[in-house]
């Protein structure tokens, strides 16, 4: 199949790429790009493991074109953290310090999820973090520890802490 250059901007920093019309945004992301952080579970749209942000917005990766997000803004887990202290995002250490993390393979859609939640709503209550989670799948921690991670960062944002 004929491919294309596409420029993707993902974490602030544009890739050029080599991209066939059908390649996966998620498989573009890991194995060219290689920011491994974005997981592929399902491959279908079912587990929630390939979120990223695309202009904001929780998107699953694996049902993305790659070049149809040519000029859009890709935000993967690595783009959260700080840039320059390579200190985690307060969403991340959250999940570290509420122990919502043990396998960690749900751990970045979780966590994109969540970001995008609180971004566009900085005080969502309980039901609303449990809809925006409710398409990522954990097979391990069970989703108790998860929505106290991401409920203390509401919190720690509405105090200012954070
Ligand atoms: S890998 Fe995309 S939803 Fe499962
Ligand atoms: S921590 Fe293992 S799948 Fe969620």
């Amino acid at each position: 199949m004929k491919k294309k250059i596409v420029k993707l901007d993902i974490n602030n920093h544009v890739y050029e790429v080599l991209v066939s019309a059908t390649d996966l945004l998620v498989d573009v992301i890991r194995k060219q790009i290689g920011l491994t952080g974005t997981k592929k579970g399902c491959g279908q749209g079912d587990c929630g493991a390939c979120t990223v942000l695309v202009d904001g917005e929780a998107q699953l990766s694996c049902l993305m074109l790659a070049i149809a997000c040519e000029g859009k803004k890709i935000t993967t887990i690595e783009g959260i953290a700080n840039q320059e202290t390579g200190e985690l995002h307060p969403l991340q250490q959250a999940f570290l310090d509420h122990g919502a993390v043990q396998c960690g393979f749900c751990t970045p859609g979780m966590v994109l999820s969540s970001k995008a939640l609180v971004d566009n709503n900085p005080t969502p209550t309980e039901e609303e973090i449990k809809h925006a989670l409710e398409g990522n799948l954990c097979r391990c921690t069970g989703y108790v520890l998860i929505l106290e991670a991401v409920e203390s960062y509401v919190d720690s944002l509405a105090k200012g802490e954070v």
